[in-house]
């Protein structure tokens, strides 16, 4: 018996891994994350599984799940949504499996804000802009920052920012974010990214608070940063004509001259 905690993606059915997909298609009891995880993905169950929607559970009453299903040599599909790697409660789930000696598996899933940078066309590295980019979110009702995570600190670095859990506090964001980046500096907020219903906003940090729509108060993202302008970047040389490197030798003295696919 095992549980596999399988990222069930950003919203759209279709951005659900194979393994995921069969895996979910291999077990007969189903728990998932009903406040993101998408109906549709559950069509991948077998017949007859048992299928609970976790959203109004405690970590207690989610290990019973588990443990019954364990006495019952029942392999358990757990399903969170994105990628299980951030904001999953997946760690405090594997510590308790850990400890009853449960066996579980972990496969990785489309995180949201890949789907969201796909959503705008935009790749969040561009080179002279930003190389960098970093998850994070303010502080919630149960969830204090750890110190030295605030948004003031990732925003001294100039980085391209990814805010998740945060559209409810648009005003601390614009207020921590504007004395590093400036009130133009570009910002998209996606709402439900992948999800039919997905909505994009461009504006800049100065103009945030008016430009968001009074009906978007969850699932959104807030992307801000130079990168986000989509300008004003440079090629980057892995393509360049006359980049010396491993996979396109130069000239025959280059050191990746007598290199060949083989040699590591
Ligand atoms: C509990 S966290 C889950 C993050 C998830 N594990 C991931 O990989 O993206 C929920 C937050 O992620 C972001 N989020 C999740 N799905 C989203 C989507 N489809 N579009 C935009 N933001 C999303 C929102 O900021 C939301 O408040």
């Amino acid at each position: 018996m095992t549980v596999h905690f399988i990222g069930a993606g950003p919203g759209a059915a279709d951005l659900l891994t194979l393994r995921g997909r069969d895996l979910i298609a291999s077990c007969p009891v189903c728990l998932y994350a009903g406040s993101l995880v998408p109906e549709a993905i559950l069509s991948h169950c077998p017949e007859g599984a048992k299928v609970v929607n976790t959203a109004a559970m405690d970590l207690d009453a989610i290990m019973a799940e588990i443990q019954a299903a364990h006495e019952q040599g029942q392999d358990v599909a757990r399903l969170h949504s994105g990628d299980l790697s951030v904001w999953s409660a997946m760690g405090e789930q594997l510590r308790r499996l850990r400890a009853l000696e449960i066996p579980y598996s972990v496969t990785p899933g489309v995180p949201s804000f890949a789907a969201a940078a796909a959503a705008l066309g935009t790749e969040l590295t561009l080179p002279g802009l930003a190389q960098s980019l970093v998850l994070t979110r303010t502080p919630g009702r149960a969830s204090a920052m750890p110190k030295g995570e605030s948004l003031t600190n990732f925003a001294a670095t100039g980085a391209t920012l990814a805010i998740h859990l945060s559209i409810q506090n648009v005003e601390q964001v614009v207020g921590d974010l504007t004395p590093s980046y400036g009130a133009d500096c570009p910002v998209a907020v996606v709402y439900r990214a992948s999800w039919p219903d997905q909505r994009i906003i461009r504006t800049t940090l100065g103009e945030l608070a008016e430009a968001l729509d009074a009906d978007i108060t969850r699932t959104a993202l807030i992307l801000v940063g130079p990168a986000l302008g989509g300008e004003g970047f440079d090629e980057s040389c892995l393509y360049a004509t006359d980049y010396d490197r491993r996979y396109r030798p130069q000239t025959a003295e280059s050191p990746w001259a007598s290199w060949s696919h083989g040699d590591d």
